[in-house]
This record gives C-alpha cells, structure tokens and sequence, in this order.
C-alpha cells in the first residue's frame, strides 16, 4: 500500500504517464464498431419483440463514448465547441471585487433519506431529489439567472499511477473531483433544455493520510463498495451534504462560463471550482478505483483533459470578511 502510494506520487501531473497505442486504438474502435452494429441488430430484434427496451437503450448510449482518450474522440460540441470544461485554473488570476458572491443556501439544512447511489458505467452518481424541496440546498448570486438546486452528485477520480481530478489548479491534477450538479429552479426535466439551466459546483480532493476524514464521506464510500458493477444501485440510508460544504474553503473559487465535461458537452453550464482541495484517506480512494465500467474493466481516470480557454474570462473570488459573514450555509 505505501508502495503504491509513493507511485501515486511520482506522478504529480498524472495522464502524462498515460500511454495510449494508436494500433491498439483503430482495432479497438474497429471493434466497437462491430460491436455497436450488433447491439443495433439486437436492440432492434428486441425492440420488436418487447414494448419496453430500456435496459437495450440504455447500454448502447453508454458504449457510445468512453475515458480511453480523455475525450480527445468525443464528437459534436465536444470537438468544436469553444467554452468547453474543465480548463486550467491559475491562482495568480486575479481577486475579482465586481462580481457578486455566490450565496449557498440550505446546505447544512437539508439530509436526503434513501439516496440512490448507482454505477453508470463512466462514474458513480447519486440523485438528490428525496429531500423536502423548501430544504432543498440551492446556490444564487454572481451572474446566475436565478435560484440552482442541488440535483445529482458524481465523482471523476484516478488511479493508482495518475491523479484524476477534471481542473487543473496551477497545471497540477489533484486526486478525485466531485461534482455538485445544480438545476435552475422549476426547471427540472427543462433545465438540459433552457440555455443557462445548469451551474456546477466542483471540489477537489487530495489522498492524505492526515485526521480530517469526514463521516460524510465514509456513508458514501462505504456505499460505493455496493455499485461495483456497471447498473448496480443501491441506497445510502441518510445522506448530509453540510459536512463537506462546511469543511471547503469557501472563500476562494473559480466561477466561468464552461460545458459539461461528458458527452454531449453542451454549453452554457456555470462552474463554480473551489481552490483548495479536501483531504480523503487512501482507503477511500482505492474504493473508487475497484469499480468497474459497461465493459468490465476497471473505471479508472473517468477525467476529460483541460480544454482550451480561448479567452474566457475566469473569475477568481477571494472572500473579505464581509463576504465571510454573508456565507449562509443554513
Ligand atoms: C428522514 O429521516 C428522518 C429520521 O427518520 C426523519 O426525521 C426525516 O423527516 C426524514 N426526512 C425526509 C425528507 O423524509
Ligand atoms: C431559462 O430559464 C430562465 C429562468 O426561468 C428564463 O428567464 C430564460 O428565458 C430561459 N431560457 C431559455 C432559453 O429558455
Ligand atoms: C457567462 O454567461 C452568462 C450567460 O450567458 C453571461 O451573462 C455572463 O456575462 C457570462 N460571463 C462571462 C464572464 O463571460
Ligand atoms: C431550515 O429551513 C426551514 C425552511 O426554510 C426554516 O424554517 C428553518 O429555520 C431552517 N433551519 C435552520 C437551522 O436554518
């Protein structure tokens, strides 16, 4: 185990150690190829045969785009868009006092009975929608266009030679990076649809061997260890998000104007990345590295590589104590 911990180390700016044989590459997508005309021929067979095909559907969307390039092979919005995420994060940007704050609401006000945790096949999701909704966690401020509720939370992590955060900070690729995914309010099923419907908050992790392991992520991954297998779920009996939300530095982010940073990467998604990172136990991490992909191999690095910023602007907000007391985490 400190083996590989020192291994994980070498490596501090990760996928540069990922090799990728451009051989291995065309057989292998010659392969999926044939694979996704058979599973047309079934689906369609099955289709056919069966009024409900969702379980048909649904695995061939997922073998439709994988990590094995970190998107470099990913089509539409995701080759020719130009406010794609993640991107590099500089902390030599500067404090910009213009903008409003972003105010968290509800965070420490709102525990989630029954969380459904699931394996996607490309990472491990849990929808947040069993909590009541006037407790609903939710985010406004900077230039959002209203009230973002908590919706679904997911994680992009490494493996055991590489680092698998989705922004960078400084060029450096931190450990895991979750997603708190937000949806403007009343929008729901519409928030894909309406243009700004989307605001995503990002929070890096580092493995640590340090004392700051938080309860909140041991029901987690504990739960994790259950959704090894690709369409696997279960539930996480009670879930807080104040624990994690209450533990980040809250004072120092990126907000930008980027994408999804999976298939079909629409744009028009806000980000908001805290600076610091949180510190998980290895133990935690190594669970995230046990589970597996639609094709049953390891889910490993599900990262995207940075894209590039063409002059974006970021936002870099450095809190004052007046904004500190503005923080409502209640
Ligand atoms: C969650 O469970 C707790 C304890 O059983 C209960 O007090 C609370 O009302 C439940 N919340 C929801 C949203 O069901
Ligand atoms: C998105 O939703 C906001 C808030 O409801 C609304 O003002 C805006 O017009 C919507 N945009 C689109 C493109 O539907
Ligand atoms: C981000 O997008 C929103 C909505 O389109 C726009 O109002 C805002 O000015 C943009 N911010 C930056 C920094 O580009
Ligand atoms: C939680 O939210 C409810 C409804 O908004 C509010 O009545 C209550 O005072 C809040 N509790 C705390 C501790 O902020």
């Amino acid at each position: 185990m400190t083996e590989m911990i020192k291994n994980r180390f070498l490596y501090p700016l990760g996928y540069s150690s990922v090799k990728i044989d451009p051989f291995d590459y065309i057989v292998f997508t010659k392969f999926l190829v044939n694979i996704n005309k058979v599973y047309a021929m079934l689906c369609t067979i099955i289709v056919l045969l069966m009024t409900t095909a969702f379980s048909c559907v649904h695995a061939k969307i997922d073998i439709s785009w994988n990590y094995d390039k970190h998107g470099t092979d990913w089509p539409d919005k995701c080759f020719s868009g130009l406010r794609q995420s993640p991107i590099n994060l500089l902390s030599e940007w500067e404090y910009s006092p213009n903008l409003n704050p972003i105010e968290f609401k509800n965070y420490c006000n709102a525990t989630f009975n029954s969380t459904r945790i699931y394996n996607k096949g490309t990472t491990v999701s849990m929808k947040m929608e069993n909590s009541i909704k006037r407790h609903m966690p939710h985010m406004y401020g900077a230039w959002l266009v209203g009230k973002y509720y908590v919706s679904e939370l997911h994680f992009h992590w490494g493996s055991k030679e590489v680092g698998g955060s989705e922004h960078m900070i400084n060029g450096k690729r931190l450990d895991v990076e979750l997603h708190i995914v937000h949806k403007l309010q009343d929008l729901n099923a519409g928030a894909e649809q309406n243009s700004s419907g989307i605001a995503v908050v990002g929070i890096l992790f580092e493995i640590s061997r340090g004392k700051n392991m938080q309860p909140f992520f041991k029901t987690i991954f504990d739960s994790v260890t259950k959704v090894k297998k690709h369409n696997h779920g279960s539930y996480i009996p009670y879930m807080d998000l104040c624990p994690i939300l209450s533990n980040v530095d809250l004072t120092d982010y990126f907000i930008y104007n980027g994408s999804l940073t999976t298939p079909d990467c629409r744009e028009g998604v806000t980000w908001i990345v805290f600076r610091h990172p949180l510190k998980i136990f290895p133990n935690d991490a190594f669970k995230l590295w046990s589970l597996r992909d639609y094709r049953g191999k390891q889910l490993s690095n599900n990262f995207r590589n940075v894209m590039p910023l063409n002059n974006r602007k970021v936002y870099h907000f450095k809190g004052n104590a007046h904004f500190i007391k503005r923080l409502q985490l209640n």
